[in-house]
This record gives C-alpha cells, structure tokens and sequence, in this order.
C-alpha cells in the first residue's frame, strides 16, 4: 500500500494526516480551531491516531496538539528544545532520529533558524519542511521571531540542498494556494534555497535587511503555545495575514519599506497645527472599543483589510498619514503598505497606544 498524506486545513496554515498501515494515521502540525474538524474525519473515516508531531513551536496561530492529545489520547512528539509544558521528556526527538508511526518510518531532520526547536520530517518521497521551507518565491519562515536564528536557518538550507530532488515539499505554511512540488523545482524558484548557494555572511545580510515589521502578537501567541493553550480565544490573532512568511501576501517591495516612526509628542504638536491629517488606526474594531480606547478622530481600517481599501485613502496619498496600533508592530506594517502604494508623508505612532496612555496618565 502506497503511503498517503492529506492536507486537512481550509487556510494558509497545513496540517497534514499520514499513515501506512490499516487505521492508525499520525497527524502533524494540529491547528487548535480545526480540532472538531479533525475529531469528525477520524470518527467518520474510523481511524486511530497514533501520534500527533509538530515540527515546531509555531507563532501564528494556537497549536491543536494539546487539544488532540486530550481528545484522543495520541501522544505528540517534538524535538528535544520544545518549550511546550505538555511534553513529557520521553516524547522529545533528535536530529536523525527515525520515529516509527503508523507502519512509517520518519526521519527527523534538526532544521533550526526559524525557531530553536524546528525540524522536517523526512518520508518516502516526501519532505515535510515546517517553516524551515515553504514553496517558491514564498521562501521559508521569518527568522526575527524569538528563538530566529538566520546563520542556523543557512546551515538547514543547505542540509535540504543535499537531499534527494525528487523529493516532494509540503511545508506548514502557503499563503497563495502554491502547489507541492519537488526540492529540484524550489533550487530554481524559491528566493532562500537560492541565496543558502552562497555564502553564509550574504545569506544573513539577504535576511536582516528584508526590514520585516515588528509582530507583538506573534509572541504572545508563542507564549500561548509554550503552556499548551486549549482555549481559541487566548491570544488575538489577525485574520488572514501572512504571519511567519517573509514575503506573505504583501506586495512585492512592500517589505522594503522604511516608515518612519512619530512620537506621542510630535503628534500632539502636530495635531495642535489643525493641518489637514489622517489619524489612521488599523487595530481590530473590538481594540478600538476596548480599554486603550482611541484617539479622537481617526479613521479605523483593520490591518487585514487595509489593502482591499486603499481607494478611501486616496486624499491623503499626498497628506499626512499617521497609522496607529497597539505597539508599533502593525502600524508600522500599514505604513509599509502605503508607501508602497505611492503615499507620501506616511508615519507610524512610536509605542502605539500604549505610550499614547501613558503620556495622558504621567
Ligand atoms: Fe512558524
């Protein structure tokens, strides 16, 4: 019997089911909002689970293993730097391990860079890369997160540019329905694979300069996943943005943008000038009407929507534009967008509404 692996999510994050033998499948890279979904397609289809695996410690969204294990009872296995609390020592791997699930023989290749605790599961014909590769001009996961490390993530790219090319990709992430396709179609399309051919020094500049905007949430979301959230509600996450990829949905050049930053401050003075402005807050509308509250005046277009909305915005494509979030990290991400989008004067509010609070409560 030919080994058979599905894709089970609807959205950019994969979660993929393999198995070789009668019922018992492994799942791997859980998410937590499609565990019902996962629940019914092993009642429906009466198989058993056998083991849950992560190939990392993911950022974007709440992990599903810990739900899955208490579901089921299957155990999950992640590599030996795992921080998740629900790991019991005897379920961590190694580098070069061959993990022997549902009558399959996977391989653990350490592929660090991304996070600390990344690895792909090498199977017949296949490589499940995690973040450590997605496909073509996608690249591979971003390397500025907690744990990132981008000469580790060079050295992992040239442990996959020794593999065997007909081996087909499948990673944990593709935000622009590309298909699966061999290692020997990435060396020719996919931007890291090609920049790992030479030298390491190149290689970590390629990255620290693609000036990836800050992502405060993400790493509340690794904290979520460090203590084995259950609950999809635990940490806010932005609907449909390309999270850990480096390139993502953004247009491209988006990522290359400098915005520059605005103090509580200068906005303050300039807001006193009464001059023509746009106070631009791409939180979510539920932020807006929390206890941060808004700043008087501005206009809310959430961070996920703003490209689809741009024409509102077009009177201040030569005005001034301020775009604010909770911290920086989005803001900063909006005005990336504008700036490529040809606006002129585009800043983002320094510390966000944090220190917007803050300057009113000292
Ligand atoms: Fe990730």
């Amino acid at each position: 019997m030919e080994l058979e692996l599905e894709q089970l999510n609807p959205k950019a994050c994969k979660t993929y089911m393999f198995g070789n033998e009668g019922r018992r499948v492994v799942i791997v890279d859980p998410v937590l909002d499609e565990v019902d979904t996962y629940m019914h397609l092993l009642e429906d289809r009466k198989l058993d689970l056998e083991a849950i695996l992560e190939t990392h410690t993911h950022a974007d969204h709440i992990s599903g293993a810990a739900a899955l294990q208490d579901r089921t009872g299957a155990e999950l296995f992640m590599h030996e730097n795992a921080p998740a609390t629900c790991l019991g020592s005897e379920n961590r791997f190694g580098d070069g391990d061959i993990l022997e699930l549902a009558g399959v023989d996977v391989e653990v290749i350490y592929t660090p860079g991304h996070t600390r605790d990344s690895v792909s599961f090498l199977l017949p014909g296949m490589l499940l890369s995690g973040d450590a590769l997605f496909l073509d001009e996608g690249g591979a996961g971003r390397d500025d997160l907690p744990g990132g490390d981008a000469g580790a993530h060079y050295e992992t790219l040239n442990k996959f540019l020794k593999l065997d090319d007909s081996l087909v990709v499948y990673p944990a992430h593709d935000y622009r329905e590309r298909l699966p396709s061999s290692l020997a179609i990435q060396k020719d399309s996919n931007p890291h694979l090609k920049k790992a051919m030479g030298s390491k020094e190149e290689f970590i500049d390629y990255i620290t300069n693609l000036k990836l905007g800050p992502a405060d949430w993400m790493k509340d979301v690794l904290k979520a996943n460090y203590a084995c959230a259950l609950e999809p509600g635990d940490v806010w996450i932005p609907a449909d943005q390309s999270s850990c990829e480096v390139k993502g949905t953004l247009n491209l050049g988006t990522n290359e943008q400098i915005v520059e930053s605005m103090t509580v401050r200068e906005l303050k003075a300039r807001m006193e000038l009464n001059d023509e402005m746009l106070l631009l807050d791409v939180r979510e509308p539920f932020e807006i009407n929390g206890a941060l509250g808004k700043i008087d005046g501005i206009k809310n277009i959430p961070i996920t929507q703003l490209t689809s909305k741009l024409n509102d915005l077009m009177h201040f494509k030569d005005k001034p534009v301020v775009s604010i979030c909770k911290i920086g990290g989005r803001s900063f991400t909006a005005g990336q967008i504008l700036k490529q989008e040809g606006f002129k004067q585009v800043y983002y509010l320094e510390g966000g509404m944090i220190a917007w609070n803050n300057a009113h409560a000292s």
